[in-house]
C-alpha cells in the first residue's frame, strides 16, 4: 500500500578519539566497506581555523569567531578523496599544517562554532548516513547511534603516526615538536567545557597501538554488521 513503507534510518557510525589514532584512514575504509560516505568533521573545524587565520581573527576571540562561522560557507564533499571547500575554494591541503591544527583546536572550544558545525554534520549524516569521525560524534552529534567506537593508542605511537603523516605530505617537521603539539592539542580538546573529547559505556573502545589500520577497520565493520 502506498505510503506504508517506513524508510530505513540512515546508518551512522561514530568514530571518536584523539589525534594520531588513525581515525581518518580507518573511517575511510569502514565507509567504503559499508558503502556510506566518510565525513571527517575535524576538517570542518580546520576550515574555520584557516578562515580565522586568513582574516587575522584571534583563534580565541569568541564574538569574531561566531560572526565568521555564521558568514563563511563550508562544503564537505564526501567521496573516495573527500574535499573541503571554504567559500567555494578547495582548501583540502591548506588545512593540514601544524599551525592550522593548533588553531582548529582553539576554535573548536568556542560553543557558537560548535553549534554551527554540529548542525552541518547532522544534516550531512541524516541525508545519506555516514561514518563520521571526530571528538564528539557519539556524545553530541549522533548520541542515538548504537555504533560508537573510541580509538586510542599510546602517546608515542600517536606522535610517530602524525610525524610520518606530515613527512609524507612533504612538510618539514621534527618529531619532538610533533609530540609536544599533539600532547598540547589533546589536553586542550579533552579539558574544554563544551563537548570535551570523552567516551562512555555505550562505546566500543579499541586500542590501535599494535593493530594495523586494516585490522581496526575490520573490527569496526564486523561489529556494525553483527548489530544490523
Ligand atoms: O581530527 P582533527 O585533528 O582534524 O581535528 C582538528 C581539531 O578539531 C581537533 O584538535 C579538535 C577539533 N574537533 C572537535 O572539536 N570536534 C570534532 N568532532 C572534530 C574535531
Amino acid at each position: 500500500m502506498a505510503g506504508s513503507a517506513v524508510p530505513d534510518k540512515p546508518l551512522i557510525v561514530a568514530i571518536d578519539g584523539p589525534s594520531g589514532v588513525g581515525k581518518s584512514t580507518t573511517g575511510r575504509l569502514v565507509a567504503r566497506a559499508l558503502n556510506i560516505p566518510h565525513i571527517d568533521t575535524g576538517a570542518m573545524y580546520r576550515a574555520i581555523a584557516l578562515a580565522a587565520l586568513r582574516a587575522g581573527i584571534g583563534t580565541r576571540d569568541e564574538a569574531a569567531l561566531e560572526d565568521l562561522a555564521s558568514r563563511v560557507r563550508i562544503d564537505f564533499i564526501p567521496g573516495e578523496r573527500e574535499r573541503i571547500l571554504l567559500d567555494g575554494e578547495d582548501v583540502t591541503s591548506q588545512i593540514r599544517t601544524p599551525q592550522v591544527s593548533m588553531a582548529a583546536s582553539d576554535v573548536s572550544s568556542v560553543p557558537a562554532v560548535r553549534r554551527i558545525l554540529v548542525r552541518l554534520q547532522q544534516e550531512l549524516g541524516r541525508r545519506s548516513g555516514g561514518v563520521l569521525e571526530g571528538r564528539d560524534i557519539g556524545t553530541k552529534v549522533f548520541p542515538e547511534t548504537p555504533y560508537k567506537f573510541f580509538l586510542t593508542a599510546r602517546p608515542e605511537v600517536r606522535a610517530q603516526r602524525r610525524y610520518r603523516e606530515l613527512l609524507a605530505k612533504g612538510q618539514s617537521v621534527d618529531y619532538q615538536s610533533v609530540l609536544a603539539e599533539s600532547e598540547r592539542r589533546d589536553m586542550q580538546d579533552s579539558t574544554r567545557t563544551d563537548s570535551p573529547l570523552t567516551y562512555d559505556q555505550t562505546y566500543t573502545v579499541i586500542d590501535t597501538s599494535d593493530l594495523t589500520i586494516d585490522q581496526v577497520a575490520e573490527a569496526i565493520v564486523q561489529r556494525v554488521r553483527s548489530f544490523c
